[in-house]
This record gives C-alpha cells, sequence and structure tokens, in this order.
C-alpha cells in the first residue's frame, strides 16, 4: 500500500475540500489539483543529476533507488544543500524551479518578497543616499523566505515518495555532520571578514573549517519538524516563532505575519522558439529568462556577422558584447515582480522587437553606452552567489532550480535556535532606482520596494526540448552573469558542436551596459595576452570578476543523459540506472 505522510495527507484533504486557512499562506495558495505525480514510462537509459556538491548527489541516488522521480531527487537535493553547502543552499533564502514533467512545461516562483513593513526608501539616509551594506548585512537585510513553500509545492504536486523520505538525507547530513571541504572553509572565512561580528554567524559557523565532520543540531531540529508537520511548521509553527522572535531581537522587519502570509505562485514559464528547439525558462520577477531568450534570437538574427567569427575571438566578443548591451538597457527598465508591475513579457521576446534591437548593433566599434536606451520606451548587480542543480529522471521528466540567499551566507544572519541562515535577497531590489547594486546594476520603478513585493532577480533555471523531449537541463548561480553563461554554454553546445563538458568549461565573458564598455572576466579563464591587448584595441576596458560561475547541466544524447558539473566548483554529477 502506498504510504502517504500525514502532512501530504492533511493538504491533499484541505486541497480537495477547498478549506484554505487564510492563516498560512502558502496554504492559501495550495493549488486547486490533485496530487498528479508523473507517469511512469521509461524513456531514458538512467536519471541523472548535475548538482553543487557531493553530499546532494547521494541523497539524489537515495531518492532514485528509493523509487522517487525527478521532483523527488530535487527536492531532497534542495534541502541536503541547505545543510551541506550552506554557503547559498538554504531554507532561509528563496529561488525558482523550472520543471519538464509529462511533456508540460511548469514554474514555481518561490522567491522571497519583501517584509509588510518594508518602504520604498527603507536603505536611504536623510540626505536620500544609499546607506552603504544596510541591505546586504544584518537582519534589515532579510527578504521573507520562499524555498520551503516552494519545495512543498513541486513536491506535493508531483513527486511520487513521502515528503518525510525526501527531507531524510538532508536531516541526517545536519544531525550526524558532513565533511566540510577547503573552499566551503574559505567561503565561510571570506564572509567572516564582510559580516565582521556585526551578526551571529560566527556563533553557528565558526567551527566550519576544513577536514572537521560539520554537525547542525538546531537545523536538525527544524527539518525534523517541517518533515513531520509539512512546510507549515515553517511558516506558522515553531520555526516561525523562532525566526520572528530573532527578527525581533535583532530589530529586523519580518514578523510571524510575514511568514504566515508567504505564497509560492505558480507562473507560466517564458518560452520561445528557437533553433528548433523550444526554451523553456525563467518569468518575472527573473530578468534571466526574458534576458536569454532575447541574446538567442538576436545572436540569431545577426547570424551572417557570425560567420566565419572564431568562438571567444575579439570579434565574438565584441558582437556577443553589443548584443548584451541592448538586452541589460531592457533589463534595468522594464523588469520587475509581475504582481505589482505589469513587465511587457510579450513585446520583450517577440521577434519582430528583437529584430528590431539586433538591427542596432553595431558589426565594428562598440555602440556609445548612453545611445543605448531601453528598447521599447539603465542597468544593476545582484550577488553572484546563490547555486544551481539539474535533474533529469529516466521517465523523461526534468527539473531546472536555481535558488539564493543573495550573498554567500546571505545576510550573515542566523535565526537564534534554527541554525537557518537569513538571506540578504533585499539588496536585488532598487534601494534608489538609477544607483547601482552589489552586481553593478542599475534598477528602476518597476522593481522599487513595496511590502510583499519580490525583488527582481536574473536565476534562469532553463530546460530545453525538441520535438516534445528534454534536450538540455542547465542553469548557474552569478547574478547578473547568470543568463549570459547560460547564452554562452548554449552557443557552445548548439552553434559550435562541442561536447558539453567542453562548452561548460570554456572560456566565459560578461558585458552588462555599465560601466560603459567594460567586459568583465573571469579568474577561471581569464581574457590576458593578445586576446586582451586586441578586445581593448576596440574600445574595451577589461575587467577582473572575483567569481567563476558553475554551470550544472545535463544534456540528453539519444536516451542518454550526459551530466556535466562545472569544473570552475565543487559540483559532482551522478547517473542512476
Ligand atoms: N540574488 C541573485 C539573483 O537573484 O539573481
Amino acid at each position: 500500500m502506498k504510504l502517504i505522510d500525514k502532512a501530504k495527507f492533511s493538504a491533499t484533504a484541505l486541497a480537495v475540500a477547498g478549506l484554505f486557512t487564510t492563516s498560512a499562506g502558502f496554504l492559501e495558495s495550495a493549488p486547486a489539483y490533485a496530487k498528479a505525480p508523473p507517469k511512469q514510462q521509461v524513456v531514458l537509459d538512467a536519471s541523472a543529476v548535475a548538482v553543487a556538491d557531493k553530499y546532494s548527489a547521494d541523497a539524489a541516488e537515495q531518492i532514485f533507488k528509493e523509487g522517487g522521480n525527478a521532483v523527488d531527487a530535487a527536492v531532497a537535493i534542495a534541502f541536503t544543500l541547505a545543510v551541506t553547502y550552506p554557503e547559498a543552499g538554504n531554507i532561509g533564502g528563496g529561488g525558482f524551479m523550472t520543471l519538464y514533467i509529462n511533456g508540460k512545461p511548469y514554474f514555481i516562483d518561490y522567491r522571497e518578497r519583501a517584509p509588510l513593513a518594508a518602504t520604498r526608501t527603507m536603505y536611504l539616509d536623510e540626505q536620500g543616499n544609499v546607506i552603504k551594506g544596510k541591505s546586504l548585512y544584518g537582519a534589515d537585510a532579510v527578504g521573507v523566505p520562499g524555498t520551503v513553500a516552494g519545495m512543498w509545492e513541486a513536491q506535493h504536486r508531483f513527486g511520487k515518495l513521502t515528503w518525510k523520505q525526501v527531507l531524510a538525507p538532508a536531516i541526517k547530513y545536519a544531525r550526524d555532520g558532513f565533511e566540510v571541504d577547503e573552499q566551503l572553509a574559505q567561503r565561510r572565512e571570506n564572509a567572516e571578514k564582510d559580516f565582521g561580528g556585526k551578526t551571529n554567524f560566527d556563533t553557528y559557523f565558526g567551527n566550519l573549517k576544513q577536514g572537521v565532520n560539520f554537525k547542525q543540531p538546531d537545523l536538525a531540529a527544524v527539518l525534523t519538524r517541517i518533515a513531520n508537520q509539512g512546510a507549515r511548521e515553517f511558516y506558522n509553527g515553531k520555526t516561525a516563532d523562532l525566526i520572528a522572535a530573532s527578527m525581533k531581537k535583532d530589530h529586523g522587519l519580518i514578523t510571524k505575519r510575514d511568514l504566515q502570509e508567504y505564497k509560492a505562485v505558480w507562473r507560466q514559464p517564458v518560452q520561445a522558439n528557437w533553433n528548433g528547439y523550444r526554451v523553456i525558462t525563467a518569468p518575472p520577477p527573473s530578468s534571466g529568462g526574458i534576458g536569454l531568450v532575447q541574446l538567442l534570437k538576436m545572436k540569431a538574427d545577426r547570424k551572417d556577422d557570425f560567420n566565419n567569427v572564431a568562438l571567444n575571438s575579439p570579434q565574438y566578443i565584441h558582437l556577443i558584447s553589443e548584443i548584451e548591451k541592448r538586452v541589460f538597457a531592457d533589463r534595468a527598465q522594464y523588469l520587475g515582480d509581475p504582481d505589482f508591475y505589469k513587465v511587457p513579457v510579450a513585446q520583450l521576446t517577440d521577434d519582430a522587437y528583437i529584430a528590431k534591437r539586433a538591427s542596432e548593433v553595431n558589426p565594428t566599434t562598440p555602440s556609445d553606452t548612453k545611445s543605448v536606451q531601453p528598447g521599447l520606451g539603465t542597468s544593476m548587480p545582484e550577488k553572484a552567489e546563490t547555486t544551481h542543480f539539474s535533474v533529469v529522471d529516466k521517465w523523461g521528466n526534468a527539473v531546472s532550480n536555481t535558488y539564493t540567499i543573495n550573498g554567500y551566507f546571505g545576510s550573515g544572519v542566523v535565526a537564534e535556535g534554527t541554525g537557518i541562515v537569513l538571506n540578504d535577497e533585499m539588496d536585488d531590489f532598487a534601494s534608489k532606482p538609477g544607483v547601482p547594486n552589489m552586481f553593478g546594476v542599475v534598477g528602476s520603478d518597476a522593481n522599487s520596494i513595496e511590502p510583499k513585493k519580490r525583488p527582481l532577480s536574473s536565476m534562469s533555471p532553463t530546460i530545453l526540448t525538441k520535438d516534445g523531449k528534454v534536450s538540455l537541463v542547465i542553469g548557474t548561480p552569478g547574478g547578473s552573469r547568470i543568463f549570459t553563461s547560460i547564452f554562452q554554454v548554449i552557443n557552445n553546445v548548439y552553434d559550435f558542436n562541442m561536447p558539453l563538458n567542453e562548452a561548460v568549461a570554456t572560456m566565459r565573458f560578461h558585458h552588462q551596459l555599465l560601466p560603459p564598455n567594460t567586459i568583465f572576466w573571469e579568474p577561471y579563464k581569464p581574457i590576458d595576452g593578445d586576446l586582451a591587448k586586441q578586445v581593448e584595441a576596440k574600445g574595451y576596458t577589461l575587467q577582473a570578476q572575483n567569481f567563476n560561475g558553475d554551470i550544472q547541466a545535463i544534456k540528453i544524447n539519444g536516451e542518454t543523459p550526459q551530466p556535466v558539473s562545472d569544473p570552475r566548483g565543487r559540483g559532482v554529477t551522478r547517473v542512476i540506472p
């Protein structure tokens, strides 16, 4: 007999009866669907994952061996990374999940929201200037977390296993510990310098040192409660009480009511036809999906200019930068939370509009930055950290998930008694429209702060299908570099016919309108030597960024999934027959 755990059963019963409480937002939004586990016709040789660390790969393998599908594995990975990849994996943040289930696309927006007490000017001083660091560190920087609600929605709707089963690996790692590797230890050290004793970060993570078996008993208790009681525990139970008390003590804005009213939202993903493929990607409040579609289509519109232009040659870098310039001009002007601002998605992804923008590309020299205005009528920075994972199952379902607490270890605030690292996602709002955020990107009124609003994101979990079957599952962290990185890897695979591992490992670069004519290069594969001289000779300034990206992707070759983890990170792949 199929096991139905109590939490899942009670939510299903409520859904059927239409009895949604008004006190718990994630239940208010409980869908009108009955639970519909995907069909089970085997179409691939194996299931596969590309994930940010080995513990989450082990968790996925366990879930597949227990008979779970891609959604069960994805939810287990997300909770595991919250324990073993605490710099970006989370339950104290939010994100986006793009799904392809039984041949149909879905998208869950579980992005954080501004607290009810948030105001448009909350990060400005009396002179109207941005107070440095206020939206980045400490309790003021925290948005209302969405991850637990998002995972609940996905697993409840499409999972095969019980909610308890998918939480079990994470609980084990939190309770029994996991071995800390060098990269994680280094990231903790860097973060501690940023937080500078201003938060309680050190109390919880001071011992996160290389080689240590790191245990998180408070987090284990939280995860156990969530496993037993469902997502409502996080938003309306003891965990909610602890988060609210901790925020009150630190003079943060989030109250229990904020948690109770939080909702994850099923949205229509952005979809476009490109090069014989269907691109399924993130809609607003992400800017990334629209940006990705514009990049792919503008490059296709200018294909004659790319004839005989070598990958990552000076001319290639110039042409791509010209295209990126126009995409970032639109991004700064038109994108924000669609529940608050009417984002012109159809116009921005319309073929004729994109062709017009493409026609403005100057094939020889950089266009004057000031002349590149938003096409329907400014640029901003987000933090580059975040984490992504890609999953396919042998039944042909796919999950592409990017989630974040913004910077590594978020705001540096750990909700007392929970071990939950809280995000600093409020920095992704335009604190003062026209002033760059942490990624150097500028925002407009579309992305100004309002209670319950979601900040603009670049996270772009993406799935490409061909003839109804999954071809590629891809995503990466990187703030505003996310969709330019995904774009480059897709180009490398489909335009340059590179095997996925090469396509991911190859050099990447980034331009985002502002600073003017500046091309960012990555430490992993710098733009240097003759290439640097030739790019500079074209009129560009080169700038190092302290971030590499971390693509996690799976390509389906025939019936065989080929997962690839970016050599820039500590990710791993796993194929589970
Ligand atoms: N905080 C990074 C992003 O949302 O894109």
